[in-house]
């Protein structure tokens, strides 16, 4: 199927980037189509660590071309210098990478904006990157916000940011270091309207010639406006229905990888049935190296919940799972999944608000001592290890065919399931 759509299934920092990388040679492009700066995709390459914020994953990959779509939001300063970092790792994407004219700016102001929204919330705030995506969401829409096709007329683009500046005239944080970034970000934008470019019209055109098109969300499924942990989610879409929205392009056949950690992360505030506040928690994150890629932050940690895990394949329409960081598992004596609720009102899952009164049930499976990380062949693997992802593909209601079990490009194994 020439389009395959990627897609978290978790709160975000489940390795699509590293799936999408892996996954890259043999497509023609690789369209990423929610999110902006908020994100953070690693891979690891011969060469080193890259982390990838706003230009698509696959693009490490020699002639492969990126597009990025209309729902996404793009910080043109952050881009350009992301894009010349990567151009001096040795990855120039520059003459490869096209974006959708319609797809949002953010501008300084808004990360003001942001930060203050979040001060006012006090004990209720979300705790986000601090990027601006919120408010830039907002001012899309609110029919307001600054779209990258805007940017070519440098002038008006001018007018839209002194309008930006005097609203935020007397907000802690104004003056003329913010005066001075929104130059910046006038002089960026222009530059990068350069790239803007009909992406819909692009991406049929190569699905038509049966060229295989990677769609790269960011985020996750529990992040997502609609369908996530609201209101501590994300401002912009990230189910894999939304890749066709924001790729300018009708629903139609695609092939539908939901990628889900072999437990369970979440940076930021919300409620998460399966966190271990514990050793064990502790033991995650340290083996895991959870760590936030954009903000830094420690990551909070759990045990897979297969509850929500098995509501995320079905919302994506999943035909295959790949599952991650299977390696940190290892050296466990025993690996608990949550298969039920206790204490829900009704009896039934809710995914909004009513998650934080949910307690997980756990089944038990047995652990593996071995460390199987950089393990490629799933004969190899211990039979608890095999044992826990057929466990997880049963529950979930999709096949596993590919595993993660290390940070390297290439560690992975696929299964013909
Ligand atoms: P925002 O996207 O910066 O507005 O943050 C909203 C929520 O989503 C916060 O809990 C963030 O920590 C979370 N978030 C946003 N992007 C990512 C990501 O790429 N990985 C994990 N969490 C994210």
């Amino acid at each position: 199927m020439p389009l395959r759509i990627v897609v978290g299934l978790g709160w975000g920092d489940e390795g699509k980037g590293k799936v999408v990388d892996h996954l890259a040679p043999g497509s023609g492009a690789v369209a990423r189509f929610s999110g902006g700066a908020n994100a953070g995709h690693t891979v690891k390459t011969d060469g080193g660590s890259v982390v990838l914020h706003q230009v698509p994953s696959g693009m490490l990959r020699p002639g492969i071309a990126g597009f990025i779509g209309a729902g996404c939001v793009l910080d043109p300063v952050a881009m350009l210098a992301e894009m010349e970092a990567l151009s001096d790792a040795g990855h120039a994407v520059r003459g490869r990478l096209r974006v959708s004219g319609s797809a949002h700016l953010v501008h300084p102001v808004y990360r003001l904006v942001e930060a203050e929204e979040e001060l006012r919330r006090g004990s209720r705030a979300i705790g986000t990157t601090g990027r601006g995506i919120g408010p830039a969401y907002v001012r899309k829409f609110g029919r307001t916000g600054i779209r990258l096709e805007d940017a070519a007329d440098r002038s008006a683009l001018e007018s839209m940011s002194d309008a930006l500046l005097e609203e935020a005239a007397g907000m802690p944080g104004s003056g003329p270091d913010l005066a001075n970034q929104a130059a910046e970000f006038v002089d960026a934008a222009f530059e990068l309207s350069g790239l803007a470019s009909d992406v819909g019209s692009a991406i049929r055109g190569m699905l038509a010639d049966g060229v295989c098109v990677i769609a790269e969300g960011a985020q996750g499924t529990l992040l997502d406006p609609d369908h996530g942990t609201y209101p501590f989610v994300t401002s912009g879409s990230c189910t894999a229905a939304s890749a066709f929205q924001s790729l300018g392009l009708g629903p139609g056949p695609a092939l539908v990888t939901g990628v889900m950690k072999a437990y369970s992360t979440r940076v930021g505030a919300g409620p998460f049935p399966t966190e271990l506040d514990d050793p064990t928690g502790g033991e995650l994150r340290r083996k895991g190296r959870e760590y936030g890629a954009t903000t830094g932050r420690p990551r909070r940690c759990g045990w897979l919940d297969a509850v929500l895990m098995r509501y995320s394949v079905a919302l994506n329409g999943c035909s295959e799972i790949a599952l991650t960081l299977l390696d940190v598992l290892g050296g466990f004596p025993e690996i608990r999944v949550c298969t039920s609720y206790e204490g829900l009102p009704g009896g039934r899952p809710v995914f909004g608000r009513g998650l934080s009164a949910c307690r997980p049930v756990y089944e038990t499976l047995p652990g593996f001592p071995e460390d199987i990380s950089g393990e490629r062949s799933w004969d190899a693997l211990p039979p608890p290890a095999r044992r826990y992802v057929e466990f997880v593909e049963r529950f979930c209601g999709a096949p596993v065919r590919l595993v993660s079990t290390g940070p390297h490009r290439d560690d992975v194994i696929r299964r013909d399931v």
